[in-house]
């Protein structure tokens, strides 16, 4: 197993992908160029074959690495996109798109997938590839649209795996680590925008309009006891409302206020109780306040969890790839991933964090403007993308 690691050569070629995907960024559902690239490089592998799968947003790739016909399909998954922010991080190959940036690490992601594809070309023509391998280059994770849109694009017609597996670099653990971790990882969640609709009017009047400000107001300060009153102190559960827009004069009572948030949970349970208290509460304010409400919610997007059984395989392709002194826990996060929906799908799942700070840095963390990579960690990435089909195949 041990020769099924990235060559120098391999490395230096992913390296310098890696960097060009970060020098050109693009964000979710335009990564283009992105593709192009990963394509590219891909097809200079041998025995790397394009899936015929026109996804609805037209971007990201899927192919297959054939080995023995005897044997599982597995799936391995990295997203491509950027995100619309400016970096700061000073480098040779600092984003040269302005206000656009890899701040999530998925140019890394990339990179290491299409490594893992170089090392499972080799393993397949050595014969040591039992079954298929199927590499989903995932665009629009930001956002979380791009799983659901090739779910519904028809993925899994053309593609059948027994098993996925995902990757995300990981700042706050030891580069080169790999997370095993057992049972829920990454937060369930579900946005929505709150909009609560008044009675405009002069701001001399009260007692003619329908103020939805004051309104909002209470709904915000209202919502904060869905996590002290209702939850399960057990529980990890967050509520916040991130936005607030509504009125434009000093003198004029606005006619609506619209406010946008996020509730988020590792337990499913709970995150269905919090959904169900926030509309009983804006329901009940909006009332109060003789206003009238109306509550967009997004797709939710379950918890990413990883069950058991897969954690067995997980741990052998971590010891394989990394080594076991290198194979470790961590707590969970409450940020999600779109990976969750695969598992939901019904396919079983693992998500592994790599670490991937610096040696001897202070984490920068994801989405932050400084955030950056240890490279080298992605000689872990591609090698635990690969034993992952490797030590199950
Ligand atoms: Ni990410």
């Amino acid at each position: 197993m041990n020769e099924y690691r990235l060559t120098e050569e391999e490395y230096s070629r992913i390296l310098a992908l890696k960097r060009d995907l970060h020098m050109h960024p693009e964000t979710a559902g335009k990564e283009i160029r992105t593709t192009e690239k990963i394509r590219e490089m891909l097809l200079e592998i041998p025995g790397v074959e394009l899936l015929p799968f026109e996804n609805p947003l037209g971007t990201g790739l899927v192919v297959r690495i054939r080995g023995s016909e005897e044997g599982p399909e597995t799936a391995l998954r990295a997203d491509i996109d950027a995100l619309p922010q400016n970096e700061e991080y000073e480098s040779e190959w600092k984003s040269r798109v302005p206000g656009v940036m890899h701040a999530c690490g998925h140019d890394f992601h990339a990179a290491s997938l299409v490594g893992a594809a170089m090392i499972l070309s080799r393993a397949a023509a050595d014969g040591a590839l039992r079954g298929t391998a199927d590499l989903i280059f995932q665009p629009a994770e930001e956002g979380t649209r791009g799983a659901a849109a090739l779910i519904e694009g028809g993925l899994f017609d053309v593609i059948r795996p027994d098993r996925i597996f995902g990757i995300h670099n990981w700042p706050s653990v030891r580069s080169g680590d790999v997370v095993v971790h057992e049972g829920p990882l990454m937060a369930g969640k579900r946005n929505f925008t709150i909009t609560v609709f008044g009675q405009g009017g002069h701001g001399s009047m009260p007692h003619l309009n329908i103020d939805p400000i004051v309104c909002a107001a209470a709904v915000i300060q209202s919502l904060q006891t869905v996590i002290s009153r209702n939850m399960n102190p057990m529980d990890a559960v967050l509520l916040s409302v991130n936005r607030i827009e509504g009125g434009r004069k000093a003198n004029v009572v606005a006619g609506q206020v619209e406010m946008s948030g996020t509730v988020r949970s590792l337990s499913d349970r709970a995150l269905d109780r919090a959904i169900e208290r926030i509309e009983a509460i804006v329901k009940g304010t909006a009332e109060a306040y003789e206003c009238r409400h109306r509550i967009d919610w997004e797709r939710r997007i379950p918890a990413v969890s990883n069950r058991a059984e897969m954690c067995v395989y997980a741990r052998k392709a971590a010891a394989a790839a990394a080594g076991a002194e290198c194979v470790t826990d961590a707590e969970p996060s409450l940020a999600s991933e779109d990976f969750a929906l695969y598992g939901a799908a019904g396919i079983p799942s693992f998500f592994y964090w790599v670490g991937s700070t610096p040696p001897g840095e202070k984490a920068e963390h994801l989405h932050r403007p400084c955030f950056h990579t240890d490279d080298s960690a992605m000689k872990t990435a591609a090698a635990l993308y690969a034993a992952s089909v490797l030590q199950i195949s």
